[in-house]
């Protein structure tokens, strides 16, 4: 996607040395575009834990050049040394976030080719770098792809409004920040948007990190969708008034029966959108289904962070970021970073390969390659 007409991934190797992985920090969005330099596997879990990337995608794909960086820094004294460095750093990566289950699928894949690659170090490394890049096109290919499957559900909800424009409401962001290119929930509507369709997008605000706000608006205004943002309980008030016809959002996991763990709050806004008899799709890569749980509810783990998020907000104020108390001093605060909606209020899953229902029929129709083991 551009940035200021130039085309940014949210992830790359660097031009003068592609040793050194690039990312976007970030946490100073929308107020200034930041690049950070990536050299060593503490600097990639300090990126994914503090929230420099975040999203299912980009953090698996960070985690994906991470073991690459790992790679290259450990010792080479033997095929079983390397192996027990990478394995180690694998570790380091898992542990920053529990949610987003693209991160261990990364460290899984990424072990597993570089323990097949023989025993020649250099050889190993290489397969590192070279499972890194494929790890990040394949995000972005099947985020392009989701955007062509998507695009009929807007086109049809077009014609039946006659042009005017289709108002999707959207959680979060699974925008192009949240992967390495094109998003989730948002590529059918950039695809839309590109083809002329008249669109408007509801930005939930997304507390308490605000990625709707701060990262979801940045992105959608740089690629000139129209859109508005809103604070979170608007939602439900907007459907009643008509002023919603679709509800797309991403997800961190999906379990293979359909339940879907996103950004806190998403499950209220399946709940309003089924009240008002609304589309509810969640759109996501093969990389983000946990093809061992069946029951989100109960098994998917939500991550838990810092009270501090909750009671503090930051933004900018005189030309520099501030950061404010909002709750009383002695109140405590709880920050549950995601929520589980059931398959049964997801209207479809919009993926590389096509919509499929929610449901273990639907999804392993689609992915039958996928099957859980018994
Ligand atoms: O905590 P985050 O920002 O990493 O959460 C991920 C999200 O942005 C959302 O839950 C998103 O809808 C999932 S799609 C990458």
């Amino acid at each position: 996607m551009n940035v200021d007409g130039r085309h940014y991934r949210t992830i790359w190797l660097k031009d003068s040395d592609p040793t050194v992985v690039q990312i976007i920090d970030q946490r100073h969005l929308p107020h200034e575009f930041v690049i950070e330099d990536l050299t060593s596997v503490e600097a990639v879990a300090r990126a994914i834990k503090e929230m420099h990337v975040r999203g299912a995608g980009l953090i698996g794909a960070t985690a994906g050049y991470g073991m690459a960086i790992a790679a290259l820094h450990a010792p080479r004294t033997s095929p079983q040394a390397f192996m027990a460095a990478l394995t180690a750093a694998g570790e380091t990566l898992k542990a920053t976030r529990p949610t987003a289950v693209n991160l261990e699928w990364a460290v899984k894949r990424q072990l597993s080719v570089i323990e097949a690659a023989g025993n020649d170090i250099e050889v190993k490394i290489q397969t590192a770098f070279d499972m890194a890049q494929t790890i990040a096109d394949e995000d972005a290919d099947f985020c392009r792809r989701i955007g062509q499957h998507g695009l009929p559900l807007i086109e049809a909800i077009s014609r039946r409004k006659n042009g005017e424009p289709v108002n999707i409401l959207t959680h979060c962001n699974a925008g192009w920040l949240a992967f390495v290119d094109y998003g989730t929930a948002t590529a059918p509507i950039y695809a839309a948007h590109d083809q002329g369709v008249a669109v408007h997008v509801w930005v939930d605000e997304t507390r308490p990190r605000n990625q709707g706000a701060r990262l979801t608006a940045w992105e959608l205004g740089q690629h000139g969708v129209p859109h508005t943002v809103i604070v979170d309980n608007v939602g439900g008030h907007l459907m009643q008034h008509g002023l919603v016809d679709l509800v797309i959002t991403g997800t961190d996991r999906t379990t293979y029966t359909g339940d879907v763990a996103n950004k806190i709050g998403t499950y209220l806004k399946a709940l309003a959108a089924r009240d008002n008899g609304l589309p509810f799709y969640v759109a996501l890569p093969s990389s983000t289904f946990d093809w061992e749980m069946r029951d989100g509810l109960a098994e998917i783990p939500i991550e838990q962070r810092d009270g501090t998020e909750v009671s503090y907000i930051g933004g900018l104020h005189d030309d520099s970021i501030k950061t404010v108390r909002l709750t009383p001093a002695t109140s405590p605060a709880a920050n549950f970073a995601f929520d589980v909606t059931p398959a049964r209020l997801v209207t479809g899953l919009i993926t590389e390969r096509g919509i499929c229902d929610a449901s273990e029929a639907g999804i392993l129709g689609l992915f039958p390659d996928k099957k859980p083991s018994a």
